[in-house]
């Protein structure tokens, strides 16, 4: 695959790359970890990547391409930020639905220095043109140009400088089996256990400097569906509370009473994780139902429903995949303080006919 700058935005200004870590959520800029000492949770990612940094520095060669991948808000981010840290590189930031034409990505490739990151989200979104100019770009550190027109026109390689390419994504099955072989290192971000979050947000409180007892940090933690960025936000929510309400300290009756009037239950579980649960309960006598069927049902997007609320609940044990459709548990009935109807096996029976 070659490129055509003659059809690409090569010369204009580029809005699709960021060089610092303040592209989105600027809130949560400040409470991000910077080294990965600093960094809580996710021992497995963090013991492996301290061994290939080490390793890379060593060399004096550039860290090999990293795949992140797991549900949003885990700090997929954040973590390519410490990378860059550890490593001591530039970080370039962008997303695959910026990168629109192959001189987009050329553009941003062109301009890296030795050894510096490229860090692209939501790469399972790159369109088939921009990805295939990855190949060799990952593989061999060149892409091919296309200099001219018709009979005259001309391929030339240009060489690039060797740089680290971490892509994340919260769908790996979307990518395309080249792109994903292309990465040395593929690491999975898991949920934060309740425990790791109430460490989170010790941390975040105290940077934020706001007083907070150990039963509210718990309490937040134990709320935020295993998932950093939430319970930061969750913290910033709480604060207010304390402030305007409580004298300015979160302890646990704070919290719980910050997260009652947000309409977010004792596990962490918000309105549209009820409307799930008791739609397939209501609608589909518990199911199984398909994904699509059931996102019209309730009006929410599949993938929403699929990336952002599914992985919690399945992890607290409610809700089950099956080759059918989706299936609540006898968990889920209990939990929203429902009689298990007779005979509810959770769509077993379905699954041996
Ligand atoms: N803030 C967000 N994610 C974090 C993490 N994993 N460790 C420490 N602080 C965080």
């Amino acid at each position: 695959m070659s490129i055509d700058f003659s059809e690409s935005g090569f010369e204009t200004e580029q809005p699709l790359v960021a060089t610092s870590l303040l592209r989105e959520d600027d809130g949560e800029y400040s409470l991000r970890p910077k080294t990965l000492t600093e960094y809580i949770g996710q021992r497995k990612a963090k013991e492996n990547l301290t061994v290939f940094i080490q390793a890379a520095k060593l060399r004096n060669e550039p860290l090999d391409h990293v795949l992140l991948h797991g549900p949003p808000g885990l700090g997929k981010t954040t973590l390519s930020g410490i990378i860059a840290n550890e490593m001591g590189v530039n970080i370039r930031i962008t997303s695959g639905p910026a990168i629109e034409k192959p001189g987009d990505l050329a553009a941003l490739l062109t301009n890296l220095q030795e050894n510096d990151i490229l860090f692209v989200d939501e790469i399972h979104r790159l369109n088939r043109q921009v990805e295939e100019i990855l190949y060799p770009a990952m593989e061999d550190y060149a892409i091919d140009i296309i200099i001219g027109k018709g009979p005259s026109a001309n391929s030339i390689r240009l060489d690039l400088p060797r740089f680290t390419l971490i892509g994340a994504t919260t769908r790996a099955g979307q990518l395309s089996a080249p792109l994903r072989d292309r990465f040395g290192v593929t690491l999975r971000l898991e949920l934060y256990t309740p425990e790791e979050l109430a460490l989170i947000v010790k941390r975040s409180a105290g940077i934020l400097e706001v007083p907070i007892e150990d039963a509210g940090a718990m309490e937040i933690a134990k709320r935020s569906r295993g998932t950093p960025r939430i319970a930061n936000r969750m913290l910033r929510r709480v604060r207010d509370f304390a402030q305007v309400k409580a004298g300015g300290i979160i302890t646990r009756q704070v919290a719980d009473e910050a997260l009652t009037a947000l309409e977010v239950d004792h596990l962490g579980l918000d309105a549209v994780d009820r409307r799930m649960l008791r739609s397939i309960i209501d609608n589909y006598r518990g199911g199984p139902v398909g994904l699509d069927t059931l996102a019209a049902t309730i009006n929410e997007e599949s993938v929403t429903l699929e990336d952002v609320y599914e992985p919690y609940l399945m992890q607290l044990g409610f809700l089950t995949r099956t080759p059918r459709g989706r299936c609540v548990t006898v968990k889920a009935y209990q939990h929203l303080g429902l009689s298990v109807p007779g005979g509810f096996d959770g769509g077993m029976e379905q699954l041996t006919l």
